[in-house]
């Protein structure tokens, strides 16, 4: 099988997928359509000049791309907020349906998606790319290989220091913010991570410099089993890494930063706990201190971060090999559902103040 692809869409986000995935056997992008007519004309362009697929196909409307038989897939990128409308045009015309993130504004949304692609037996995933992010995997691997223990605690943060948001990510009605923008892949990564139930939901949004979308949110999870995850993204803060992780568990920890230099982190893991209280006050640079004294370098040990290599291009083989029935979607359209839901909450809880009582 190959997927055979039409771009709906074609910005920042439709010309990405159109240069990165040349490298990939059963791909084939045959055909883009947007309502900016220099977008068609920069898709017909990037065809040629990438050499990849010789009938290659600009289209000038919804209903001309989505009749194109060639075609059994189609790529959504368009802003937020006309991915359900989109979607649901291209599952009636029968085409399996790839959308970018996130892939609706509310679950009632998606579900109208879900159920549509189900009557018409075509395959719905959603492109949460973020799934294949070294940072990500480092930290996933290090919990799944049992380094850190049982875990209890996971602290992600994501800073920026552009301030400004622009476009239709700068507006609410276009499905702009940061909850939709980055928290999508920063929930994923962390349902993904941790499977045990959710019990609530707490979030609080701020607009530092963007008047009317949250463009700064802390967001708390807690789960069943007694795991809490904590999420803190921002576009103005002028002072942090990129990406940070700091995760507990109740035989290590694990620190995690990656920037725009690289990567760096490390695992601190207990040898034998010492059970005897220290009566004695330890002078350290931070104060005297007996629960917060350091541990001897007897009673732990240093690892690195485990090795992962991830490959964006295995989104799209899977897809292919899901479209032929020999394979399971790795982005499930019950995740995606888990993940928007929990978008839903962060938004409810931000305007009550209080936490949301995840139903599951
Ligand atoms: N997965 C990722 O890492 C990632 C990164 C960036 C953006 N995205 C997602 O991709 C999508 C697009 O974002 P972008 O940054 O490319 O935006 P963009 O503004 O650069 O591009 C959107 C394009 O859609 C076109 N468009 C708008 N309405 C349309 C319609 N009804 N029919 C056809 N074309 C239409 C616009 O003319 C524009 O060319 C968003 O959902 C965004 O969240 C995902």
């Amino acid at each position: 099988m190959t997927v055979k692809l039409g771009i709906i869409g074609y910005g920042g986000m439709g010309e990405w997928h159109h240069r990165n995935t040349t490298g990939i056997k059963d791909l084939k992008i045959l055909a883009a359509y947007d309502i900016d007519a220099e977008r068609v004309a920069l898709a017909k362009k990037n065809a040629l000049e990438l050499k990849r697929d010789s009938e290659f196909t600009g289209f000038d409307s919804l209903s001309s791309i989505l009749k194109d038989n060639r075609l059994n897939t189609v790529l959504v990128a368009t802003p937020n907020d006309t991915h359900k409308d989109l979607c649901l045009a291209a599952i009636h015309a029968g085409k399996n349906v790839i959308c970018e993130k996130p892939a609706t504004l509310s679950v009632q949304e998606l579900d109208e998606i879900i159920a549509a692609a189900k009557e018409k037996k075509v395959l719905f995933t959603v492109h949460q790319n973020r799934r294949w992010d070294q940072d990500y995997q480092k930290v996933k691997k290090s919990i799944e290989q049992g380094y850190l223990g049982k875990v209890f605690s996971i602290d992600t943060k994501l800073h920026g220091g552009g301030g400004i948001i622009h476009g239709w990510r700068a507006q609410k009605e276009h499905g702009g913010g940061m909850i939709l923008d980055w928290g999508v892949h920063i929930i994923d990564q962390i349902l993904d991570m941790i499977p045990n139930k959710i019990k609530t939901v707490y979030c609080q949004t701020l607009s530092i410099l963007n008047p009317g979308v949250d463009d700064f949110f802390k967001l708390l999870i807690t789960f069943e089993g007694g795991v809490v995850a904590q999420v803190e993204v921002g576009t103005f803060c002028l002072r942090g890494s990129f990406r940070t992780w700091h995760t507990c568990g109740d035989k290590g920890g694990l620190t995690l930063t990656l920037d725009y230099q690289g990567l760096s982190g490390g695992i601190t893991r207990v040898r034998q706990f010492n059970n005897k209280w220290e009566s004695k006050i330890i002078e350290t640079y931070a104060g005297p201190t007996r629960t917060f004294a350091p541990l001897s370098p007897d009673q732990v040990e240093e690892l690195s971060l485990p090795e992962v290599n991830p490959n964006w291009n295995e989104f799209y083989e899977n897809v292919d090999v899901a479209i032929a029935g020999k394979s399971e979607l790795i982005i499930k359209p019950y995740q995606v559902r888990r993940v928007i839901k929990v978008m839903d909450a962060c938004f409810k809880s931000s305007e009550t103040g209080a936490a949301v009582i995840f139903d599951e």
